[in-house]
């Protein structure tokens, strides 16, 4: 198939074109190399994809690119750019979450109705829960979004949502929980954590160290991206989330083992938007999409952890 992957210089965009490649699709990757992380992080991402025979790499913007030129002859759409990050999502920056999440789910949504694709997946997060009373988190529990960003990103899921309702767009929606693995975003936990033990730094840990998360590793979150395009259900949402959640201290416990150095923890005050616990009922995904989890946690950090041993080794500023 003809497929185009958006923010695919990005973390989790980066891996998916390496599975798509692998399954035989042909390639359009698009990213703006936003400036919330280096540059340098994502053009390492997007190194081994540039050789490849069936990869092609647009660095453009989605909210000024003609989004209907670019649709033309595409089949399936993975939309993943979009701004991260729970915590920088109050104040000023606000509006880059609205232009990166929200307006441009709608710009792309808006020539889809057009170009019909066959299937478009969209990159939605546990976020959206929020404050949710239900744990496990199911596709039905109430959308309590606690950060800013949440909101964006459950604004660009209902959008497709109703784009599927009223204009009948192929969109299914997955909500990814806390993803992690080599190449993760530089401000996430994981990342910052193994960065500090590397440098023999402290360890800061927002909050009391009891919170808890549902961790996925970045190879599930592709398979269930390539199963979505397959058997994914038009107009559904899918939790796709590690299944089992884990306390913050304990992964760090977990951390010490892996890298067997010592972890120094400097606790801080817990961030405004961070939840207190999230965990994926995956049921509907396993049902639907045939997904199931596989990477345990200690396998995908002790391969986290090769990885930023092997970026930071030469030090570069992050
Ligand atoms: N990483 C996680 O734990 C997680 C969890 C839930 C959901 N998600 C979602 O998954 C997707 C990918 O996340 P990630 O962690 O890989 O983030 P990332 O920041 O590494 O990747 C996003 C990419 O989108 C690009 N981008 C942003 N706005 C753009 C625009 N207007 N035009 C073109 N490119 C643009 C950025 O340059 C970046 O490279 C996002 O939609 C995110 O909300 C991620």
């Amino acid at each position: 198939m003809r497929v185009l992957v958006t923010g695919a210089a990005g973390f989790i965009g980066s891996h998916l074109c390496r599975a798509l490649l692998e399954q035989g699709h042909e390639v359009t990757g698009l990213d703006s190399f936003t400036d919330f992380y280096p540059r340098w992080m994502k053009e390492a991402a997007l190194e081994p994809l540039v050789s490849r025979p069936r990869f092609v790499f647009r660095d453009a913007d989605l909210n000024l690119l003609d989004l209907e030129a670019l649709l033309e002859g595409v089949e399936a759409v993975f939309h993943l750019a979009a701004q991260a990050g729970v915590r920088q999502s109050w104040g000023r920056s606000f509006e880059t979450y609205i232009v990166n999440n929200i307006r441009n789910t709608q710009r792309l949504l808006e020539a889809a109705k057009s170009r019909r694709p066959a299937k478009l997946v969209y990159a939605s997060s546990s976020s959206v829960y929020g404050l949710t009373p239900d744990l496990p988190m199911r596709e039905a529990s109430p959308v309590v979004p606690l950060s800013p960003y949440g909101v964006t990103k459950l604004a660009a899921e209902q959008l497709c949502t109703l784009y599927h309702k009223n204009y009948g767009l192929p969109v299914v929606s997955l909500r990814f929980f806390t993803v992690y693995g080599p190449g993760q975003r530089p401000d996430m936990a994981f990342h910052r954590f193994l960065r500090s033990i590397l440098r023999g730094e402290e360890v800061v840990v927002f909050g009391d160290g009891r919170q808890t998360r549902d961790f996925t590793f970045v190879d599930d979150i592709t398979a269930a991206c390539l199963s979505a395009l397959v058997s994914g259900r038009d107009g559904e949402v899918y939790n796709v989330g590690g299944g089992h959640r884990e306390k913050l201290a304990d992964v760090l416990s977990l951390l010490e083992d892996i890298c067997r150095l010592p972890v120094r923890r400097r606790m801080e005050d817990k961030q405004k938007g961070d939840v207190p616990d999230t965990l994926a009922d995956i049921g509907k995904a396993g049902r639907d999409l045939g997904y199931a989890p596989r990477t345990p946690l200690r396998e995908g950090l002790a391969r986290e952890w090769d990885w930023i041993r092997n970026i930071y080794g030469k030090e570069r500023t992050p």
